[in-house]
Formats: structure tokens, sequence, C-alpha cells
């Protein structure tokens, strides 16, 4: 079954939205695999991230998700890379499907509530750095 990597952001942590976010993957029949509450430290903020150094936000990015408790899971179920992405809607909540947790819920394109892994490989690397045990 295939296997990604999502985060609730420390703004969805401190809204109180980790209940709704799970049930928006749940409703869709996904599988909760693994799931952890953590404060992220930097380092691993830093591996997760890697293909966005550089880029004018990326050190705001990593002071963010440093910032506060995160939520992180492995959701599982056919397709699941796909789909949990299409469940979190696109990055800006401006543009994403009011139907998505982003367009619900998002307020900025940093603020934005979700992290979910892109493709299966990034899926296995994310999973490794906040799931190294499994
Ligand atoms: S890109 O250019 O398509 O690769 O970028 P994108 O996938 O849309 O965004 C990558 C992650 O960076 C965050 N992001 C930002 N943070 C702060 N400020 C700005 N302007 C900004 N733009 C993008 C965005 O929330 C993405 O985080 P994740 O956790 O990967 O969804």
């Amino acid at each position: 079954m295939e296997k990604t990597l999502v985060l609730i952001k420390p703004d969805g942590v401190e809204r109180k939205l980790i209940g709704e976010i799970i049930s928006f993957y749940e409703r869709k029949n996904l599988n909760i695999s693994a799931l952890k509450m953590i404060k992220a430290n930097k380092k691993a903020a830093e591996a997760h991230y890697v293909e966005h150094a550089g880029r004018d936000y990326y050190n705001s990015l990593i002071d963010y998700i440093t910032d506060g408790k995160i939520v992180a899971m492995v959701i599982e179920g056919e397709n699941a890379v796909k789909i949990v992405r299409k469940i979190n809607g696109v990055t800006d909540p401006i543009e994403a499907d009011m139907g998505s947790i982003r367009g619900k819920y998002g307020l900025s394109k940093e603020r934005n509530l979700v992290h979910a892994s892109d493709s299966i490989e990034n899926a296995k690397r994310e999973i490794s750095i906040w799931f190294p045990e499994i």
C-alpha cells in the first residue's frame, strides 16, 4: 500500500485543528499508520525542506516549523500521495479549493496548516526523517 508523510504544522496544532485535519484523511478511508506529536529540531526541519534551501522564504519556513509542536503522520492507502495532496489543497490558501484543508482553514503560504509529500520517493525520504524507527 502506498505511504505518504503528513505534518500538521504549528498553526494547525495551535488552532486546535488536529482532529478536524485527521478527519479529512480518515473520511477518505485512508489509514493513519503512525502518528506522533513532536517539537521539530532544526536538523530534522532542514533535512525535510532541503529542496527549498536558498529560497527567500527558507529561513522563515525553518523558524516557523521549529517554533511549536507539530503532528507527524504516516498515511497509507491506494494513491495516498496524490489523494492527500488533493485533500490538503495547493500551497496558497487563496488559490486552494474551498473543500480542501488549506482552502477552508489556511491563512497564508506559510501558515497553511499541513505538509504532504509530493512523490513516493520523497515520502520514503521524509518518513525516514520523522519516523527513523519504522
Ligand atoms: S514550490 O516553489 O512549488 O516548490 O513551493 P511550494 O511547494 O509551493 O512551497 C514549498 C514549501 O514552502 C512553503 N512556502 C512558503 N513559506 C513561507 N513563505 C512563502 N512565501 C512560502 N512559499 C512557500 C510552503 O508552505 C511549502 O511548505 P510545505 O510544508 O512543503 O507545504
